[in-house]
């Protein structure tokens, strides 16, 4: 049984300077929650227990949120705030939150690689945080299934258009039933007119321990770095690996326009800013004459 999550937090979030100079990408908030809350959620929902967030130099803030607060818990029961209280006391009751640190930003297959040790021979689950999936589609969990049944690796994988491919791995899927593949082979980001599919591998995977041996024999590859990807292509020549197939609750976080409708999508679904934003962002609509 899967019980640990990995999520990584050591890039540098370049695309999203100067914020990310001194404040962690993973902290940025959609609406007021750091998408690295929404995605620790995510996992404990799914049932993992054990988390270990990949955290670099800089990156303390991250720490310090899931960290219990006495001075701010102190105030905020004196002020008689309880509902807030018990959001900040919520938070580092959660699951039991380990971080270990990538000294250098070598690249997502590096980070992965550097849980090794906190993983110790079990299934894990990876995380990332430019993903976000919302709270009503239990992919994990399904993707948990899909590994309880055959023992093997599932990556998350949605068919995006073909201009969008070359910003995903591309997977060369066998459809073996609905919703789910064998991965023949997988590659980062391919020009869109040499990508194998348009079938997306998304922030969101289950692993066997073979997939540190798989990265030790990874070297860099697209942008210098050591791809998961590489690393998921070289392990599904050795073991099945498979892609579990869905279409809705994705919200798209890397990069600034998809944070932005990200960040309003998420904010008309919400019940107390919810009514009043939609209201306020159909009459901005049509005050600039976007329709
Ligand atoms: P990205 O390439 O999207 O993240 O990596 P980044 O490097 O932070 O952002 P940009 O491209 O410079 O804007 C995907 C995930 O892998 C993690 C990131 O934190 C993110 O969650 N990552 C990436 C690491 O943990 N270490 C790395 O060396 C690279």
């Amino acid at each position: 049984k899967v019980r640990k999550a990995v999520i990584p937090a050591a890039g540098l979030g370049t695309r999203f300077l100067p914020a990310t100079k001194a404040v962690p990408k993973e902290m940025l908030p959609l609406v007021d929650t750091p998408s690295i809350q929404l995605v620790v959620e995510e996992a404990v929902r799914a049932g993992l227990t054990d988390i270990l967030i990949i955290t670099a130099r800089g990156k303390g803030a991250i720490e310090d949120h899931f960290d219990r607060s006495p001075e701010l818990e102190a105030l905020l029961e004196s002020r008689g705030k309880y509902d807030e209280l018990k959001q900040i006391r919520a938070l580092s009751d959660l699951a039991q939150i380990h971080t270990v640190r990538q000294h250098e930003a070598l690249g997502l297959g590096h980070a992965v690689a550097v849980a090794e040790a906190h993983v110790a021979g079990e299934p894990f689950a990876v995380l990332l945080g430019d993903d976000l999936i919302h709270p009503s589609v239990p992919l994990l969990r399904e993707m948990l299934r899909v590994h309880e049944r055959y023992g093997r690796s599932v990556l998350a994988a949605q068919e995006v258009s073909r201009s969008e491919i070359s910003a995903y791995g591309a997977i060369t899927p066998e459809m073996i039933e609905e919703n789910l593949a064998k991965v023949r082979s997988v590659v980062e980001k391919p020009p869109a007119d040499e990508a194998p599919s348009n079938l997306a591998a998304i922030g969101r995977y289950v692993f066997t321990p073979e997939i540190f041996d798989a990265l030790r024999q990874t070297k860099p590859g697209h942008g210098g770095e050591i791809q998961l990807t590489d690393a998921i292509n070289l392990l599904a020549q050795e073991q099945a690996v498979y892609a579990f197939t869905f279409e809705h609750g994705r919200y798209d976080a890397g990069n600034k326009l998809d944070y932005l409708k990200a960040t309003v999508e998420l904010a008309i679904e919400r019940e107390d800013v919810g009514p009043t934003f939609s209201t306020w962002l159909a009459d901005f609509v049509q005050r600039k004459k976007l329709v």
